[in-house]
C-alpha cells in the first residue's frame, strides 16, 4: 500500500463523512428499517475490493437448493485470510457507528466462528437466485443486514417488499439494481426479499455484513444456523471444521 493510500477505517469515515445522517435515518425508520444509497463507496476503496473478489474466485461454494436457491458463496474464514479491505470495511468503527445511529442499536459484529458475518455471494450462473425469504436472526439479539454491491452485469434484482410484517400497511415493493458500491441496510426480521434469476452472459457479485444486538446464541439455534449454512451456502467441511476448531479468530 503506498503512503497516498488510507487505511481502509479511515477512507471509510471518510465516505461516511459526507453523508446526511439524519435523511437517512429517517428514510430508514419511514420504511420499515430499510435505507438504499446508491453507489456510496467511492471508487477506489471499490477497486481494492474488486482486486480481492478477483483473489477468492477459487474459493466459491456452489450451492443449489431446488426452488428457493441457486449461487456461489466464499465465507468469511476465507475472506478474514485474503480480503482485508472487505473485512476492513465489516469492522471499521466508523461504520458500526454509522449504523448503530441508523438502527439507534448497539451494533457489533458477529461472533468470528460464523461463517455468513461477513460474506461474498456470486451469481454467475443463468438462473442464480434467492427466493424470498427473511435474514432471521439465530441470535439471542436482533441481526441486521448490509449489502454492497461490486458486480453488477446483470439483469437480476435485488426485490424488496417493504411492511411484509406490518398487517396495517400495504406493502411496497421495490426491484433494485446493486451497482458497485450500493449500500443498503435493513433489519433482518423485517425485509421480504429475493433476488431475481440471472440472465446468460451475466454476473453478479455482492457483499453481505451481518450485525447483531446480542452475539450469544443458543447451542441448538447455533447447531440449527451451522447445517443451514453448510447445507445452503458454505458447504460442511467449511461450517464445521471452523465451528468445531479450538483456535478460532
Ligand atoms: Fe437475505
Amino acid at each position: 500500500m503506498s503512503d497516498a493510500t488510507p487505511p481502509v477505517a479511515e477512507a471509510v469515515r471518510q465516505a461516511l463523512a459526507g453523508l446526511d445522517l439524519e435523511a437517512l435515518r429517517r428514510s430508514y425508520w419511514d420504511q420499515n428499517e430499510f435505507v438504499y444509497l446508491e453507489r456510496w463507496l467511492p471508487q477506489p476503496l471499490i477497486n481494492r475490493m474488486l482486486a480481492e473478489v478477483g483473489r477468492v474466485r477459487p474459493a466459491i461454494n456452489r450451492n443449489y437448493i431446488p426452488r428457493h436457491k441457486k449461487g456461489g458463496s466464499v465465507s468469511f474464514y476465507t475472506l478474514l485470510e485474503q480480503a482485508p479491505t472487505i473485512v476492513g470495511l465489516y469492522r471499521a468503527p466508523a461504520f458500526i457507528e454509522f449504523l448503530a445511529g441508523l438502527t439507534g442499536q448497539r451494533l457489533q459484529p458477529c461472533p468470528a466462528d460464523d461463517p455468513h458475518s461477513c460474506a461474498l455471494y456470486f451469481y454467475t450462473e443463468p438462473g442464480d437466485h434467492i427466493g424470498f425469504h427473511l435474514d432471521t436472526s439465530y441470535y439471542r439479539g436482533a441481526r441486521y443486514t448490509v449489502l454492497l454491491g461490486l458486480i453488477e452485469h446483470s439483469s437480476s434484482r435485488l426485490v424488496c417488499q417493504l411492511f411484509k410484517d406490518d398487517p396495517a400497511r400495504q406493502p411496497v415493493e421495490l426491484q433494485l439494481a446493486t451497482h458497485p458500491g450500493t449500500l443498503i441496510v435493513f433489519n433482518g426480521d423485517k425485509l421480504w426479499h429475493s433476488v431475481t434469476p440471472l440472465g446468460s452472459g451475466e454476473e453478479r457479485v455482492s457483499l453481505t455484513l451481518e450485525y447483531v444486538t446480542d452475539p450469544s446464541m443458543h447451542p441448538a439455534k447455533r447447531l440449527f444456523s451451522n447445517l443451514k449454512d453448510a447445507f445452503a451456502y458454505f458447504g460442511f467441511r467449511t461450517v464445521f471444521r471452523r465451528a468445531l476448531s479450538p483456535s478460532r479468530r
